[in-house]
């Protein structure tokens, strides 16, 4: 087994992956129309374009509600943007409970704090790291209102059992698919199957215009409430200076909506040629011990795979820490990082506010913070040789390292 890059040896990746984000004349073709139309945000209420011009926003929206068959679709400035705006159009104020996965960014925590309720963290799942939907019970109290379900890494979540739950227990459920645009949980789009569905378009994921944000709800009356908090509160029936809720100014431009809009139509090749080389890598990564793979629930329909994840597994190493499988394998020329620190519920942030009991109860997102490995979303955008690139890199390091 040759030696790996950290002890002499030459690197495993030899043509560099995939960059991100990609993009082609058609997409300067499009920001440059915007450009010349002088018409760069949206100046309407009632979502009808005053312009009387081309609206890419009012077409990335159309789309959206096309693509996620959802009855309204609302575009806005980020994911967060979408989050805030969705857990207040629902409701949630002063002293109304939430519960979130304890293992997700952290803004599908902080909305709730925005809206002045109060986020309760679960559990995630060991084997998928998505919201364990069996352990629910214990954090249900008379204050709780909704569910964030996160669809983490682009897998969606147990959304059947998550579904049946709420509407036992009479909660709304948002989806936080941020990570997830594309991906299906039984033949049905993520995002469309709760409530309300979150994307987000920041530039690392996999449909980007830089920033931005894409709600959908089949609720009118959420929808409206989200259109007004979005463009500053306006009444959406009203005039322009007419203002009915405390909103807040979470529009897109034109310009993000142009670029989503034309980036959407690679969304479904791209998904596919991901899907297809995680397999690979997946199959790959089976003959090894030391490194633990994350579990795909079978009713998952297409995977989006914003990020490939695995797990170092310490007992199985020994003198070999996480820390130094990530240098060593970023010295193969393989971009790999440890993902989140802590549960959100460890952020400085929510110890302030009292939240370190968590750590007792959310044992599996404890345990997967201090064992993650993702890999970005354009390394399995290349062909079968960067997936074996990949793979000759692990092994080599597990090779060499497997100390006894
Ligand atoms: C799960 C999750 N929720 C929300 C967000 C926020 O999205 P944005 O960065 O567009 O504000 C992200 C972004 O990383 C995310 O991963």
């Amino acid at each position: 087994m040759e030696k790996p890059t950290i002890l002499g040896g030459l690197k495993s990746k030899i043509k560099p992956f995939p960059t991100w984000p990609q993009w082609d004349k058609s997409d300067a073709k499009v920001l440059l129309e915007v450009l010349h139309s002088g018409k760069w945000s949206r100046r309407d209420v009632n979502n009808v374009a005053s312009h009387g011009a081309k609206s890419y926003i009012n077409m990335l929206e159309e789309e959206s509600k096309a693509r996620f068959n959802s009855k309204y679709s609302l575009t806005v400035s980020s994911g967060t943007a979408a989050l805030d705006i969705a857990v207040k159009a629902i409701g949630i104020s002063s002293g109304d409970e939430v519960i979130v996965p304890a293992y997700s960014f952290i803004a599908t925590a902080t909305c709730v704090l925005h809206a002045g309720g109060i986020p309760v963290f679960a559990d995630i799942d060991e084997d998928t790291w998505n919201i364990d939907v069996s352990k629910l019970d214990k954090h249900v109290s008379p204050k709780t209102k909704a569910i964030i379900a996160v669809h983490f890494a682009g897998q969606p979540a147990d959304m059947s059992d998550l579904m049946s739950y709420a509407r036992e227990k009479g909660l709304i459920v948002i989806e936080d698919a941020a990570q997830a645009i594309g991906a299906k949980w039984q033949d049905t789009s993520v995002g469309s199957i709760g409530d309300i569905g979150c994307f987000s378009l920041e530039m690392t994921k996999n449909l980007t215009c830089g920033e931005g944000g894409i709600i959908v709800t089949n609720n009118e009356d959420f929808y409206k409430k989200m259109y007004s908090l979005h463009l500053t509160g306006r009444s959406f029936n009203g005039s322009w200076y007419e203002h009915e809720e405390l909103g807040w100014n979470y529009r897109i431009t034109e310009f993000q909506a142009a670029l989503a809009y034309n980036q959407m139509k690679n969304l479904d090749n791209q998904i596919s040629i991901r899907e297809k080389n995680a397999a690979k890598l997946n199959d790959l990564l089976s003959s090894l011990t030391g490194i633990g793979l994350t579990s795909i629930d079978p009713r998952v329909t297409t995977h989006a795979y914003h990020l490939f994840t695995f797990r170092f597994i310490p007992e199985e190493w020994t003198r070999f820490s996480r820390k130094r499988f990530i240098l060593a394998l970023n010295a193969e020329g393989i971009p790999c990082y440890e993902g989140y620190s802590y549960p959100i519920y460890k952020n400085p942030l929510f110890l302030s506010l009292g939240y370190e009991k968590y750590s007792l109860i959310c044992t599996n997102a404890e345990k997967i913070t201090k064992q993650s490995l993702w890999l970005p979303q354009n390394v399995l955008l290349g062909d079968e040789q960067d997936i074996e690139e990949i793979f000759k890199a692990i092994e080599k390091i597990r090779y060499h390292f497997n100390i006894k």
